[in-house]
């Protein structure tokens, strides 16, 4: 009899069923307190005194939660985009100015001179930034965008550093999609240990876009904080995108969307690649003049610029204007959430339409915690590996199972292995014969995302208790051995 002694507890995927998974959501479009509490069947005369207190307290709430007013004056805003030669963030006076860089106030696109240089009027009412289409082969020293303050119609100066960052420029690279962090009020999704397995990745990705509900409620600034807190273990960049629950209830979620993550909306390029972030939600954070802007924003990007957009809807349950101004822009792919399950498909109208679970918890698909490693290739083309999340350099003998008996021509060897960063190489399988000599190394294959197959000939082999080790290792860098 032959026996084989299987070398790992371990467990390779841990079928998460679906941990702080929500039913079937229901979007509830709330009133805001003031209309609810003027609608009540009260008395005249209380009616009147209630109406009065609100108004009273309008001004007080627009201060305090820093919504433009709607009555304020647009603000002349002064720009200098420059290299910032020592990156310290700060410009001196020999930095020169950097020409041909976009610069937005939310509705026009314009350029900086040729020391520069650009003035432009933000109105409040459509967009409360200043913000920099970061340019291909650059990266921002400091801030990318510069939130006004809206209180007051004073003239108001901004300086944008940007470092030469060779690494930004080419057309082939990957990044990381998640969606619907939604922290809740509870706090107890350890977002930052998914972050750190991200920030393992052997071949850094170069930013991660997070595409809305970043939090659960979005006017409650405890988890504003959290998230911050968590996402700031991060060692790649992040972009956020606004989604329905970050704009949940009223108002104050506009100032605290703003106030933490930035603006609305707004593009980056990397190589020929132009990344376009989109508020298709826009309950409460005013964005008037969006569509106006994608189409100069689209029309300004570097000739022969391949578009692709970040918003909180899937395509499929999209907006219809919406779909049509990404099909006459010629979008090439839309990145979403909102649905915590994975969609990746093409929309009939010829869009990539690609959709994340949420990482908290499992999704409605019944899909494992995850996050998407998008690479863009240098044709053109677009491809994802769907990451679990929390696995740690787990590895396991699947066949032959421990104490089986075997019999016939070959052994066939079974191994799944996987890591939520790392990808596991080289493995080959080791096989002692009953005294404990070595017999025979055969490499093994990888077929699939975690399954490695390879066979022993038995050949010769007299009866008995035989042992197999498997050996490996993580992109290189930690060897794994079980036996
Ligand atoms: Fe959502």
């Amino acid at each position: 009899m032959r026996r084989f002694l299987e070398p790992s507890p371990a467990v390779l995927y841990l079928p998460y069923i679906a941990h702080g998974q929500q039913p079937e959501m229901e979007y509830v479009m709330r009133e805001s307190t003031a209309r609810a509490f003027m609608f009540t069947g009260i008395g005249i005369s209380t009616m009147v005194i209630r109406i009065l207190v609100i108004l009273a307290l309008v001004p007080i709430v627009l201060v305090i939660s820093g919504i433009p007013g709607r009555a304020a004056e647009p603000i002349d805003v002064h720009c200098l985009v420059y290299l910032d030669e020592n990156e310290d963030g700060q410009h001196q006076p020999q930095e020169p100015g950097l020409p041909g860089v976009r610069v937005t106030n939310g509705v026009d696109v314009l350029s900086t001179d040729a020391m520069g240089s650009v003035d432009l009027q933000v109105d409040p009412d459509d967009y409360r930034f200043v913000t920099m289409t970061i340019s291909s082969g650059y990266w921002p020293t400091d801030a990318w965008y510069h939130r006004l303050d809206s209180t007051t119609s004073r003239a108001d100066t901004v300086r944008f550093g940007l470092r030469p960052a060779p690494e930004l420029s080419g057309n082939s690279f990957r990044w990381i999609h998640i969606a619907d962090t939604q922290i809740n009020s509870l706090m107890y999704y350890p977002l930052a240990a998914d972050i750190q397995a991200m920030n393992r990745l052997e071949l850094p990705p170069v930013f991660i876009v997070n595409t809305g509900d970043i939090v659960n409620d979005g006017h409650v600034r405890a988890e504003w904080e959290y998230y911050l807190d968590q996402m700031s273990v991060s060692e790649i960049p992040v972009f956020n995108v606004v989604g329905n629950h970050d704009d949940d209830s009223n108002e104050l979620s506009l100032a605290l969307y703003e106030e933490y993550v930035g603006p609305p909306y707004y593009s980056f390029d990397i190589g020929d690649w132009h990344f376009i972030t989109f508020n298709t939600w826009r309950r409460y954070i005013h964005t008037p003049s969006q569509a106006e802007w994608l189409d100069r924003d689209a029309a300004q990007a570097p000739p022969g610029s391949r578009l692709v957009v970040f918003e909180h809807f899937s395509l499929r349950y999209g907006f219809p204007e919406v779909l049509q101004q990404f099909v006459d822009l010629g979008i090439q792919a839309v990145f979403s959430g909102h649905h915590h399950f994975i969609n990746l498909s093409t929309h009939p109208a010829g869009i990539g339409d690609y959709s994340m679970v949420w990482p908290r918890g499992g999704g409605r698909d019944w899909t494992p915690r995850s996050y998407s490693l998008v690479s863009c290739h240098e044709d053109g083309s677009i491809d994802f590996e769907i990451k679990r999340l929390l696995i740690d350099h787990r590895t396991i003998l699947t066949s032959p199972a421990s104490e089986d008996a075997t019999c016939g021509p070959e052994v066939p060897i079974l191994v799944q292995a996987y890591d939520s960063a790392a990808a596991p190489v080289d493995l080959t399988a080791h096989m002692y014969d009953p005294s404990g000599i070595p017999l025979e190394v055969v490499p093994l294959s990888r077929e699939g995302i975690s399954l490695w197959r390879g066979a022993f000939s038995t050949d010769g082999w007299p009866t008995g208790e035989y042992r197999i080790e498997v050996h490996g290792n993580f992109d290189g860098v930690i060897t794994e051995s079980c036996g």
